[in-house]
């Protein structure tokens, strides 16, 4: 019988770039969760998904010279495929650009304006595009940079609808009293009654009219609604909120759990439950903010070339490698900080060693010394209880942990059992007792207690790594339903007895730790290779008679000196065959004077003449330059200066 309901979430991802490691992390988190809640008799509803309106969005199909549908297909299409790769068992998966969410969210937002609570004025304020979020000058860092993400915020100015968060203050902080689950863990809890709550709610702006890639505010189109929004109504909208039919709706709202990363707890816990209060619907039952990933103790960023992606390692080490390490490694709630060193040595020590050995050691015993049957427990001995208890108490414990979020606590209380029953294989010493015959009965049952441990083992880390339970099952002999649901790991003796073991291959191969961590470094040199790979936007094609139009020669360096008014200019003076030239050029930054003397360059010698900051410049010097250099062109060769180039 079902033990209820059980709505989670992931935040809606921007596909604006390729999700890495930190998102993967959430997905798994909750994906692990759902399994989890299903496993124990939960009617779950596990939904993602990708936030796709926005400025950021638009730029980044501009930049790529796609429409934001094309755009955003290809980049929905490659997340879907890496949820499919990390097996994430979601239910629903919600777009914001489907028309039945564009509907709900201007239904909403106007349910909000005939009640009041949205109102039309004037927003000035400093404004972060990677983050679609407005900054007050307090907040911003340096006077100029977003607190989040430490990128230049710009000063906006646009008519706008606000939304009267101010109004719902002092309920949101009795809320937050009576129901502190709301914001988890606690520290999250305590940072926005402090940073936010405490110093007073403004009203918000919801509203924007400096793009128009978004959901147009439905009495005012001209107006696009905030990005935010329009992002957190998913939750409601993918149960069919505000549409005729909301059945699921009224069946699994209130979510059990939003999980997001600290970042955007704010959102979720101020802005999020003052919407849901003034449509006057209930609010989630806990919010948990989880810790950031960071690399060699450093934020993952594309600048910094320090992003870890799923998809090699998956490739490498397997699935459930990675999931376990995700949560076994790091603290939930807290950051955490991810080094190729650890990785592997997590997986040497808890997988290969630790269950690995177990699976291999026991199948390999059962074959040996019982011709692969698992055999009738015939004579208990010391020992024997110890391991039953500490093997049929870890479930309670582990749903405690899982309950609260705390997936390293639930995977230690099931390494806790891994541990005792290498233990136990030490203590009762089988290829001793193997020896002799009169033994025989006791070696029976010490087979059998190993084989029903590795049951219960098997069933606790469903959840966490499917993959690795199926293949324990394959390698004992069992079925699906042979002593594998959940309520089995709380008694002992559910294997059957006379089922063949089938040795197969090791469950997670030892590996050399510093040869993994070069091939690791290694494939993230390639990665960033790959990523810096110049995108080529071909231009129109061109006539021969079109690039003869050109006057191309060589311009040997003479003089350059720093132009008086504008750092990033030199002056050059440049022998053109039988004349000199003065060419002003913007290289200052990456060239020094004397480096350029004698430097045979070449000249695009048939430009019009310019004034650059009060000097004349004849022509221009050809130069290759991306965001972060610039490299001169020049020729191969010393040649007469004044030569044409054709
Ligand atoms: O914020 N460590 O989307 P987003 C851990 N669209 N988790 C990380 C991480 C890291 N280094 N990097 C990212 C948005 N995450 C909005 C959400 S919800 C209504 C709208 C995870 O693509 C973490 O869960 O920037 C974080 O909150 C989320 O990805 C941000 O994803």
């Amino acid at each position: 019988m079902s033990k209820g309901k059980f709505y989670l979430t992931t935040p809606i991802y921007y596909p604006s770039g390729k999700l890495h490691i930190g998102h993967t992390y959430t997905t798994v988190a909750a994906d692990v969760l759902a399994r989890f809640k299903r496993q124990t008799g939960y009617d779950v509803k596990f939904l993602t998904g990708t936030d796709e309106h926005g400025e950021k969005i638009q730029e980044a199909a501009q930049k790529m010279g796609l429409t934001p549908k094309e755009y955003l297909d290809e980049m929905v299409s490659e997340i879907k495929k890496l949820w499919e790769a990390m097996d994430i068992s979601y239910d629903i998966f919600i777009r914001t650009t489907d028309e039945e969410h564009k509907q709900r969210v201007q239904n909403m937002f106007q349910k909000l304006y005939d009640k009041g609570d949205i109102y039309k004025s004037e927003y000035e304020g400093w404004y972060c595009t990677p983050c679609e979020s407005f900054w007050t000058e307090g907040q911003l860092k340096e006077g100029h940079i977003c607190p989040d993400c430490e990128r230049p915020v710009y000063l906006a100015k646009e008519e706008a609808y606000f939304f009267k968060l101010s109004k719902y203050q002092d309920r949101l902080i009795k809320y937050f009293e009576e129901h502190p689950e709301i914001c988890s863990p606690p520290s999250r809890k305590n940072e926005m009654v402090n940073n936010f709550l405490k110093p007073g709610l403004e009203d918000l702006c919801v509203s924007r009219t400096s793009f128009d890639w978004g959901i147009p505010v439905p009495f005012d189109p001209k107006h696009i609604i905030y990005v935010w929004f329009d992002a957190v109504s998913n939750y409601i909208t993918a149960l069919g909120y505000g549409s005729e039919n909301e059945e699921l709706f009224n069946k699994y709202w209130p979510a059990d759990v939003h999980l997001v990363g600290k970042e955007i707890v704010r959102f979720h816990t101020i802005i999020w439950p003052i919407m849901l209060m003034a449509l006057e619907l209930p609010l989630p039952k806990m919010v948990y903010g989880h810790g950031w990933i960071l690399f060699d103790a450093d934020k993952m960023s594309k600048s910094k070339g320090n992003i870890v992606y799923p998809e090699p390692l998956i490739e490498r080490y397997g699935l459930d490698a990675i999931k376990y390490f995700l949560l076994r490694e790091f603290t939930f709630g807290q950051d955490g900080n991810y080094t190729n060193r650890n990785f592997i040595n997590r997986l040497n020590s808890d997988l290969a060693n630790d269950l690995g050995n177990l699976v291999s050691r026991t199948v390999a015993m059962i074959e040996k010394y019982n011709g692969g049957i698992i055999p009738e427990p015939e004579q208990s001995g010391e020992f024997d209880e110890d391991l039953k208890s500490v093997a049929t108490s870890a479930s309670e414990k582990i749903e405690t942990a899982i309950d609260k979020l705390q997936f390293h606590e639930g995977l230690e209380e099931i390494w806790k059992v891994i541990r005792r029953t290498n233990k136990y294989i030490d203590e009762t010493t089988p290829w001793i007792l193997a020896k002799d015959d009169s033994n025989r009965q006791r070696l029976n049952t010490v087979l059998y207690n190993l084989a029903d441990c590795i049951r219960i083992i098997s069933v606790l880390i469903k959840p966490f790594m499917e993959s690795t339970t199926i293949e324990i099952w394959t390698q004992l002999g069992i079925d699906d339903g042979q002593g594998t649901e959940w309520k089995d790991t709380f008694s002992f003796g559910r294997i059957p007895t006379g089922t063949k073991v089938r040795k197969r291959d090791v469950l997670f191969p030892r590996l050399d730790v510093d040869k993994e961590v070069e091939a690791l470094e290694k494939m993230g040199e390639t990665q960033e290779e790959q990523e810096d790979a110049v995108i080529i936007e071909s231009k129109e094609q061109i006539t021969i008679d079109d690039f003869g139009k050109l006057e191309l020669r060589v311009a040997k360096v003479l003089k350059a000196e720093k132009h008086p008014d504008a750092d990033r200019l030199l002056v050059l003076q440049l022998q053109v065959g039988n004349e000199t030239r003065q060419v002003v050029s913007g290289i200052a930054e990456y060239y020094d004077s004397e480096q350029l003397i004698g430097k045979n360059l070449i000249l695009v010698a048939n430009l019009k003449p310019v004034k650059l900051r009060g000097i004349e410049s004849h022509g221009m010097i050809l130069a290759a330059c991306n965001d972060k250099e610039l490299v001169l062109g020049t020729v191969d060769r010393d040649i007469a200066s004044g030569t044409e180039i054709n």
